[in-house]
C-alpha cells in the first residue's frame, strides 16, 4: 500500500488538522485505559516539532447518535491527553460554530485545540460534505491517525480529505506495516488464532486468512459449529445451526489448501453460563449433554503451543472462552502467554483479544497490538478501509 504519510507533507508555519481515534473506555469520568491516546503522541509530537506549526485535534467518543449529550464530551479524554503529551491542551466547547472559529483563528504556533466530540453532529456519521468542508476551512493540511476508525467512511475520516492535502499518521503506517503482510505474505510458518463467541462475525477474517496460513487455530464460542458439523457432540454448547454449511465448507477448503486446522480437542464446560460456574473438565472431544463449553482444555492449549513454536508469524483475534470469567480464562491466558513468549512476529487485534492481553499484562511482549477493534477485523477480512484508501497514491 502506497500511502502519503506525515513525512512528506510540509508543515512549517501551517495550521494542521488530525483525525485520531480517542475513543477511549471512561469510570467515573476518568479515562481507564489511555493506550489510544499514547498511540497518536508521536505524531502529534512530530507535527509540533515543525516550526511555526499549530494542531487542531478531532475525535469521536462513544455514539452519542448525532446529538450534543456531554455524557460523551471529550473534556475528560483532553485532560488525559494534555498530561500525556506535557503540554496545555484547549479544549473547544463544540465542533462548529462562532466560538470554535474564534479558538481556531487565534491559535498560535505550538499551540494544540481539541474539539468536542464530531458525533455530536449527525453529519458526521452521514458524511455530509459541508461539514466536511467546514472542519477542513480550520486548516492548511489534513492528518489522519484514527487507525481505529479508518473502516467508516465519515466526515472527519474521508469527507475532509477530499478538501485538504491529506496524509497518515505514524501510528497508521505501523498497523499497515504490521497488519498488510499477514494477509500479503507472511513469514512462514504462519499460525492465525481466531476465536470469539460467533461463526457468523469471523467466517470472513477465516476466509481470508486461510488464503496466507499455515495452520488455522479455531477456538471460543464459535469452534463449537465446526466441531458439530464434524459430528461430534457438543452439550449444550453455542451453536449457529444456521453456519454449519459454512463452517463445512471452511473445513473442506482448508484441507483441500493443505492449510492444517486446530479444533478443540478438550474442553472446560459448565452447566450454566454464569461466573460463579463450577468449571467440569472435559478430557475428551465430545462434551456430554447438560454442560456448556466455556474454555478449551489442557490438551488443545498444549497443541496450540506446540504449533506455535515453529511460528515465523502469528496473528490472534478473539478469545479462547469466556475468558472475563475467571474460572473459564485459561484457555485465552495460556494462549496470550504462549504469543509472549516465541520468537515470531506476533499480531494482536480486536478488542477482546486486546483486552486479554493487557488483562494478563503482556502487552509489551507482542509484536504488535492493534488500536483497532472493527477497524483491524476489517482490515485482515481484505477490505478496503474508506479512511486509508483516501491517503493512497
Ligand atoms: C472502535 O472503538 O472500534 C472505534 O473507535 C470505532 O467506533 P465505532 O464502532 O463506534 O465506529
Amino acid at each position: 500500500m502506497n500511502l502519503r504519510t506525515i513525512k512528506e507533507a510540509d508543515l512549517k508555519n501551517k495550521k494542521v488538522i488530525m483525525r485520531v481515534d480517542f475513543n477511549v473506555p471512561l469510570k467515573n469520568g476518568e479515562v481507564k485505559d489511555d493506550t489510544r491516546i499514547r498511540a497518536a503522541l508521536p505524531s502529534i509530537e512530530y507535527i509540533l516539532n515543525q516550526s511555526g506549526s499549530s494542531l487542531i485535534v478531532m475525535s469521536h467518543l462513544g455514539r452519542p447518535k448525532g446529538t450534543k449529550n456531554l455524557d460523551y464530551s471529550m473534556a475528560p479524554v483532553g485532560k488525559r491527553f494534555e498530561e500525556l503529551l506535557g503540554k496545555k491542551v484547549k479544549i473547544a466547547k463544540d465542533v462548529i460554530g462562532a466560538e470554535v472559529e474564534k479558538d481556531v483563528s487565534s491559535l498560535k504556533p505550538g499551540e494544540v485545540l481539541l474539539l468536542e466530540n464530531v458525533r455530536f453532529y449527525p453529519d458526521e456519521e452521514e458524511n455530509n460534505p459541508d461539514f466536511a468542508k467546514k472542519l477542513a476551512s480550520y486548516a492548511d493540511v489534513y492528518v489522519n491517525d484514527a487507525f481505529g476508525t479508518a473502516h467508516r467512511a465519515h466526515a472527519s475520516t474521508e469527507g475532509i480529505a477530499h478538501f485538504l492535502p491529506s496524509y497518515a499518521g505514524f501510528l497508521i503506517e505501523k498497523e499497515i506495516h504490521f497488519l498488510a503482510p499477514l494477509i500479503e505474505n507472511p513469514e512462514k510458518p504462519f499460525v492465525s488464532i481466531i476465536g470469539g463467541a460467533k461463526v457468523s462475525s469471523k467466517i470472513t477474517v477465516l476466509e481470508s486468512l486461510l488464503r496466507t496460513s499455515s495452520t488455522v487455530v479455531i477456538g471460543g464460542g464459535m469452534s463449537y459449529t465446526f466441531l458439530k458439523v464434524l459430528g461430534y457432540k457438543i452439550g449444550n454448547s453455542l451453536v449457529e445451526d444456521e453456519f454449519l454449511k459454512t463452517a463445512e465448507s471452511f473445513l473442506e477448503k482448508a484441507k483441500k489448501q493443505n492449510v492444517n486446522v486446530i479444533l478443540p480437542s478438550d474442553h472446560v464446560c459448565a452447566k450454566n453460563f454464569s461466573e460463579d460456574a463450577e468449571p467440569v473438565k472435559i478430557d475428551d472431544i465430545n462434551i456430554p449433554d447438560g454442560l456448556i463449553g466455556m474454555d478449551i482444555g489442557p490438551k488443545t492449549v498444549n497443541n496450540i503451543i506446540n504449533c506455535l513454536k515453529a511460528a515465523k508469524s502469528v496473528v490472534w483475534n478473539g478469545p479462547m472462552g469466556v475468558f472475563e470469567f475467571d474460572n473459564f480464562s485459561k484457555g485465552t491466558e495460556s494462549v496470550a502467554k504462549a504469543l509472549a513468549s516465541i520468537n515470531a512476529v506476533t499480531v494482536v487485534g480486536g478488542g477482546d483479544s486486546v483486552s486479554a492481553i493487557n488483562k494478563f499484562g503482556l502487552s509489551s511482549k507482542i509484536s504488535h497490538v492493534s488500536t483497532g477493534g472493527g477497524a483491524s477485523l476489517e482490515f485482515l477480512e481484505g477490505k478496503t478501509l474508506p479512511g486509508i484508501q483516501i491517503l493512497t497514491k
